[in-house]
């Protein structure tokens, strides 16, 4: 088993040849002509929003989404120039540092026309907004009579170019269906309107990862997909998702080791205690790295191709695990936390189901310590 040589001993790998592999698998489901606005908010759900924006725009990914402005200039100063959409909230001082750095912003309420009207009246072109209805989610938009009232009264100033509309599901990977045609069905009735007005939206967009697989009614113009572009899903087992690969996989390594006698407590508060001699092996990775305290006494990693458990609380910065089961184990020997060791897999879903989440938010807790090293680009 190799040993590892680097300077930070614990990083995460990130393996872009997966990504392009999982924006293919979507691509597939698409009708020619629709686009992918790739999610890569929250730095890419953990992976590098810079890396991961620059490897989809090199497969062709025409479009990204972040949900900040922060996100937003963060793309902007690495020198990455296609539209980027701000699916959050708007906020009046933001607006400026938006204009100037050509974001696209999401309109969800009346209340933010008025600033953004003034902040793009002395602009040469008419600056793209997306518009975005409430169907169902209970967040962010317009509702739909708002929204035709907007368009109709012709409220919306020549200074704004309505680029695209869309809406956003809550429940793509549920078990029922019944929410989402009740949502695809109020904004079906949203864009026959639009239609029906003589108005041309270049984008109309709706389906996240899940809608993406479940209905291709939905796909309008351009899918919104972030989750199954890093390799996972949450749809339910009967619905039969694309073949993807995780493109992240989290590594550590032994730094010390002690041999400990039966009735030795391990860890804060003495939430472990060995019922036998055990081996006890400390890693460099803690709760500050995302490596969720409810992994205490119940997550397990990899050593040697085999599984260790973790014992005793996890700590901000350590983790003990038992290695008394594989007797080659030593200091340096590398500790898989996400990815495949010889025969065996430990994904972020499996740490999903150990601390009662999602993998969206195990992927996304992978913190800033953590060195993120990229293959295959
Ligand atoms: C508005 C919006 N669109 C698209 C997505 C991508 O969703 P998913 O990661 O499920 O594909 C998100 C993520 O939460 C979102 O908030």
């Amino acid at each position: 088993m190799p040993t590892i040589s680097t300077s930070s001993p614990t990083y995460a790998i990130v393996d872009l040849s997966a990504l392009t592999h999982n924006l293919t698998q979507l691509r597939r489901l698409l009708s020619p002509g629709c686009e992918v606005m790739a999610v890569i908010k929250a730095n890419a759900y953990g992976h590098g929003a810079i890396e991961v924006a620059r490897s989809l725009i090199a497969q062709g990914v025409a479009r990204i989404a972040v949900v900040s402005l922060d996100e937003g200039i963060a793309i902007r100063s690495a020198g990455i120039t296609v539209p980027v959409v701000l699916l959050g909230p708007l906020f009046p001082d933001q607006l400026h540092d938006i204009i100037a750095h050509r974001l696209t912003p999401v309109i969800s309420d009346r209340a933010s026309l008025p600033m953004l009207t003034q902040a793009t009246t002395s602009l040469a072109t008419p600056y793209p907004i997306h518009l975005k209805v409430e169907t169902g989610m209970g967040r962010l938009g317009l509702a739909a009579d708002e929204l035709l009232r907007l368009i109709d009264s012709g409220q919306l100033p020549a200074s704004l170019r309505i680029e695209g509309v869309m809406t956003h599901f809550s429940d793509s990977d549920g078990p029922e269906t019944g929410q989402t045609e009740e949502q695809l069905a109020r904004f079906q009735s949203i864009v026959n309107s639009l239609t029906t007005r003589g108005l041309s939206i270049p984008l109309i967009h709706a389906a996240n990862s899940g809608a993406a697989v479940r209905y291709p009614r939905a796909h309008y113009s351009m899918i919104r997909p972030g989750i199954m572009l890093y390799g996972y899903h949450t749809l339910p087992e009967s619905i039969s998702a694309p073949d993807l690969k995780p493109v992240l996989s989290l590594r550590s390594c032994i730094a010390q080791m002690r041999a400990i006698p039966a009735g030795c407590p391990v860890s804060y508060n003495g939430t472990f205690v060995a019922k036998r001699p055990t081996r006890v092996a400390v890693l460099p990775i803690g709760y500050a790295d995302g490596f969720n305290r409810r992994l205490s006494n119940r997550g397990e990693v990899l050593v040697r191709g085999q599984r260790a458990k973790v014992i005793g609380l996890v700590c901000m910065d350590m983790v003990m695990i038992d290695v008394t089961e594989i007797p080659d184990a030593s200091v340096g020997d590398e500790v898989i936390l996400i990815g495949r060791q010889g025969t065996d897999q430990i994904t972020a879903a499996d740490l999903a189901k150990w601390t009662g989440t999602i993998a969206y938010e195990t992927l996304c807790a992978i913190g800033p310590r953590i060195p993120r090293r990229y293959q295959n680009s």
